[in-house]
Formats: C-alpha cells, structure tokens, sequence
C-alpha cells in the first residue's frame, strides 16, 4: 500500500516514522520547504537499518510523487500558537488543504483521505467538497486523540492501565467536544464508581484543554506524538481492513440528528474507510452538547463559504 504524508512537519513526519517502522506502507512525504521532506526521509530510512527492517520513504515537494496513493494524510499548514484559537487558523488553512487537495483528486483516484490540520472537522469538509470522492473516502482524526487524553488522566488519577479504560469522545475536536462518561469504564466498571463526580469532572476538564496545556507547555508548537499515533491508528485500521470501532470525524448525512457538517461520532474503520456509523441513543444533555459542537464547527463552515 502506498501512503502520502501531506505536511513533513511534526505530526507529518511523526506519522511517517511509525508507519515505515510498521512495515505496512510505502511512504511518500511531502512539504513545501526545500530540502525537509527529503531530509527527515533519510533518517527515517536510517532508522529502519537500525531495526533491520526493509521499508520505503521518498521525501519530496512534488506532489505529482503522491499519485497513486490509497491513503493520504493531511497535516499541511500552520499549528496552534500559544492563545491562538482554532478559528484563526481556519481561513490559512482552508487554503492550503483546498490547494493540494485539487491537485491530488485527480491523481490518486482511489485514495482515503485523512485529514488532520485544523480546525479539523472544517478541514475535512473542505477535502470533501473539492475532492467530490464519497463520503465514505474522508475521515478527520480527533475523536481518538481526545479519547487516548481522557484515558491518560483516568490512567494518572486511578494508577491503572489505560488498557483497562475504555471511553468515548464525541463532537468537534475542540473545547466543544462531548467525552462520553456514561460509556467510559475502567475493566467494565463506570467511572462514576471509580471516582466522584467533582473528579470525574475536571478530568473531563482537563480533557477539554488538552491540546492547549501542551501548547502552553511547550511554547514553540503543538502536540505531535499522541495525534501521530491516533493518525496511524487509523491508517492501520484501514490497511489491515480491521474494522476497528474508532471515535472519527465523518461527513454526516441525517446521524445524530445533524446534516452536510462534520462531527465527531463512533464509525466503524476498514478498507473502504468509513464503513459504518454506529448511532448511539443520546440524553437529552448528551444530545444539547453535540448540537452545540455540530453548531461550532457548522459556523466556521459558513465563514468559509461567506
Ligand atoms: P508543523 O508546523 O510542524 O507542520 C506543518 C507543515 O506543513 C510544515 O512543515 C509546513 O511547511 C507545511 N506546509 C505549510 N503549507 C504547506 C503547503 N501549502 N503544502 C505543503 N506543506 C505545507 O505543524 P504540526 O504540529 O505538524 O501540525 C500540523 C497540523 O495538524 C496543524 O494544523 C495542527 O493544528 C494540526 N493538528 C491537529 C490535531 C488533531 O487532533 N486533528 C492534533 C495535532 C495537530
């Protein structure tokens, strides 16, 4: 299989590591900058003498290299600074993933597109309206990332396994994400009985801000290894068809009450990407919250097209 890496930069190439490492693909990066793609390439490629693994990355800034491809990743433009919003990237950034995206459709006709640049869920739409594929084709990455977030705080407070943790996180990727605690469990047991609800809520706090107190953190960019892994989890789960029940964003038609926006909803992942919404009945409270997300990410959309 053949996957292009749209965006060489910290989460572009960190996916490219792990997927050469996973000898599942060939891989092609690509960026803008001179001399980058092609460099970080090299050293993937020297990593994989060090495991004795046979693999394949070709750096470039053509993206006629990227024809072809079953799966594309998109992580091409500018990340979060410290007190930027989400919203202040978008208009940058739909330029840039509307212009590559034009100039891939027609080259890779068969590709699955993942879209991880932000303001994601809007990215995603953008990729979906220029690529004209089926929506089954375009997935955003957010709900996984999220998810493995909550788990890491439940894992910290608990000193459990976050293997033993399983939860969900709906809605946009963004303060107005919906973590799911009626369906998160530590070893089948509710969280509501591991932990008081004061707890229970400023972990889901926590959560919520999780991509800014890295930023804040780390000062010179954004987080890049968790949402490289949650990016290649979904590669895997297409490439091994594994029918994973992953936390997506995906183009919704009617589910969950909301339409022609994307959101982030359980989906079931497998070789032709989007293979199957898995509709979950809501509360009423759970219901008002992802009508809320659905509403963020459907008012940038508008800004787009204003
Ligand atoms: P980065 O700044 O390290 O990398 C971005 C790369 O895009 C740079 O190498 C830059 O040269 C390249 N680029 C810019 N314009 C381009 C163009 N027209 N064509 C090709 N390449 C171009 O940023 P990082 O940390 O890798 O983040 C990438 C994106 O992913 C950001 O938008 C960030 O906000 C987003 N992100 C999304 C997450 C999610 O959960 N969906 C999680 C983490 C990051």
């Amino acid at each position: 299989k053949k996957l292009g890496v749209v965006g060489a930069g910290n989460v572009g190439a960190t996916v490219a590591l792990f997927a050469v490492n996973s000898g599942l693909c060939d891989v092609v990066l690509y960026d803008i900058v001179e001399g980058m793609p092609q460099g970080k390439a090299l050293d993937i490629l020297q990593n994989t003498a060090v495991l004795g693994i046979k693999a394949s990355i070709t750096g470039t800034n053509n993206l006629n290299e990227l024809a072809d491809s079953d799966i594309v990743v998109i992580t091409a433009g500018l990340a979060r600074k410290p007190g930027m919003r989400r919203k202040d990237l978008l208009m940058a950034n739909a330029e840039i993933v509307g212009g590559i995206v034009n100039k891939l459709a027609p080259i890779c006709p068969q590709a699955i597109y993942i879209v991880v640049t932000n303001p994601m869920d809007v990215m995603a739409y953008v990729t979906l309206a220029i690529s004209g594929v089926q929506r089954q084709r375009v997935i955003g990455m957010g709900g996984i990332l999220d998810s493995s977030r909550f788990k890491t705080f439940i894992s910290m407070e608990l000193g459990v396994s976050p293997q033993d943790i399983e939860t969900l996180v709906l809605g946009g990727h963004g303060l107005y994400m919906v973590p799911l605690v009626r369906f998160t469990t530590v070893k089948g047991i509710p969280l509501s009985k591991w932990l008081s609800q004061d707890r229970i809520e400023a972990l889901v706090h926590r959560t919520r801000e999780g991509g800014a107190e890295i930023v804040s953190l780390l000062k010179t960019g954004s987080a890049y290894y968790a949402p490289a892994q949650s990016t290649f989890e979904m590669v895997k789960a297409i490439i091994l068809d594994e029918k994973r029940v992953l936390p997506c964003s995906v183009y919704l038609d009617g589910e969950y009450g909301a339409k022609d926006v994307f959101n982030g909803v359980p989906v079931v992942l497998g070789k032709q990407g989007l293979e199957k919404i898995v509709e979950l009945e809501l509360t009423e409270e759970e219901r008002t919250a992802f009508a809320n997300s659905t509403e963020e990410v459907r008012s940038m959309i508008r800004i787009l097209k204003e």
